[in-house]
């Protein structure tokens, strides 16, 4: 078994690149990334420890793709992941990266007759209507009124029948255009691909900035001191999203990988869901009481064009399908980021605080 993982020094393919040789010592496993992420780089001796070869490779380019041979399962893990990027000066490393890049990695699966796994995002949902929805403040976030319902949503969150028409950002459209190539490739080639479209991820080694990785973001500074700001709609920190810990995204892949005849069709929606929400109100109240410091935290009302005031993932498709559920809370999030930013401090403080 070869698997390649393009953005292995990344968040979320380093982790699954330690678990999957956890569970598969016998695997090769390649992680192949050009390390643009900041940050990235600190996972370099967390894989080679582990007997993960680490490659310097861009996507963009066919030719450093083809250089790294065959394999059997592709993970696409690399991306410029920040939906605020392309708005301030040309999109063009978005694009070329997220899409163009992604192409490359479907030629590559196409070739070498591999798997692929593409980590969409809830992103694809068009910005406006997001907005429409009928939300109430309570408990310092937004939430969807008990009962209330339209097609693809309800207080369960989004589901993969929400209408698609409409803006998406920049980034959400580069995910989208890709899952219509990979539904051309499906078709056309052949290629066995799982598309899950996550929610927020996060968890220890994610290294938080100010436009991705909120949780991980939120956490240091508190631990570390240094400024936060809630941006926009009004500044009053109401803005929800849900969270799935890493290692629970682990934990479906294996299942989904299990049986490709059902999840490599279609689309699933992959996410903590409403039982693991929060806005960033609330994660304030958390944070300052694991960290025991209060952080003054200025107030930015501007809405941002990409951005959305809530998001929910409704993932009960793909957990009735892959019998799998979320198994670490929020909480269980939040001590593992603590108790990594505290071991991690000397190397981490610099970066993220
Ligand atoms: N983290 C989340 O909350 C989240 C949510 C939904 C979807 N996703 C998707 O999951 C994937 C992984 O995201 P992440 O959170 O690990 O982000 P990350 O920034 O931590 O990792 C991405 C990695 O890709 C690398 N990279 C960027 N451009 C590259 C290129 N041209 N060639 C090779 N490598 C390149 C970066 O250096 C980085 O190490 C992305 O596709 C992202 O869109 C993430």
């Amino acid at each position: 078994m070869r698997i390649l993982v393009t953005g292995g020094a990344g968040f979320v393919g380093s982790s699954l690149a330690l678990a999957f040789k956890h569970d598969n010592p016998s695997a090769e496993i390649i992680a192949a990334d050009n390390l643009k992420r900041r940050g990235s780089e600190l996972n370099l001796p967390r894989l080679r420890d582990a007997g993960i070869r680490f490659e310097h490779a861009d996507i963009r380019d066919p030719e450093d793709l083809s250089a790294l041979g065959p394999m059997d399962l592709l993970l696409e893990c690399s991306a410029e992941p920040s939906v605020q990027a392309g708005y301030s000066g040309s999109p063009a490393y978005l694009l070329d990266t997220n899409l163009r890049g992604t192409l490359n990695c479907l030629e590559a699966a196409r070739r070498h007759d591999a798997a692929l796994v593409f980590l969409s995002t809830s992103r694809v949902y068009p910005i406006d209507p997001l907005r429409a929805l009928p939300l109430e403040t309570e408990n310092e976030g937004l939430a969807i009124p008990p009962g209330a319902a339209g097609q693809g949503w309800s207080a369960y969150g989004i589901a993969e029948d929400f209408p698609l028409d409409g803006h998406r950002s920049l980034y959400g459209a580069t995910k989208l255009a890709s899952e219509q190539f990979i539904e051309e490739y499906r078709a056309a080639f052949g290629l066995k691909a799982i598309v899950n479209r996550c929610g927020v991820l996060a968890g220890p080694w994610q290294m938080g900035k100010v436009d991705q990785g909120f949780i991980c973001l939120w956490a240091a500074r508190h631990l570390y001191g240094g400024k936060l700001s809630y941006n926009g709609f009004g500044g009053h920190g109401h803005q929800v999203r849900d969270v799935l810990h890493v290692a629970d995204l682990y934990d479906l892949l294996v299942r989904q990988l299990d049986d490709m005849s059902v999840s490599a069709t279609g689309v699933w929606n992959v996410g903590g869901g409403d039982t693991n929400a929060t806005s960033l109100r609330r994660l304030t109240g958390v944070c300052t009481a694991r960290a025991g410091r209060e952080l003054e935290i200025a107030a930015q009302p501007d809405t941002n064009p990409a951005d959305i005031p809530w998001f929910v993932t409704d993932a009960r498709r793909a957990m009735a399908t892959f019998d799998w559920a979320p198994k670490r809370s929020l909480d269980i999030l939040l001590d593992e980021v603590f108790d990594w930013l505290a071991a991690e401090r000397d190397v981490l403080q610099p970066l993220l605080s």
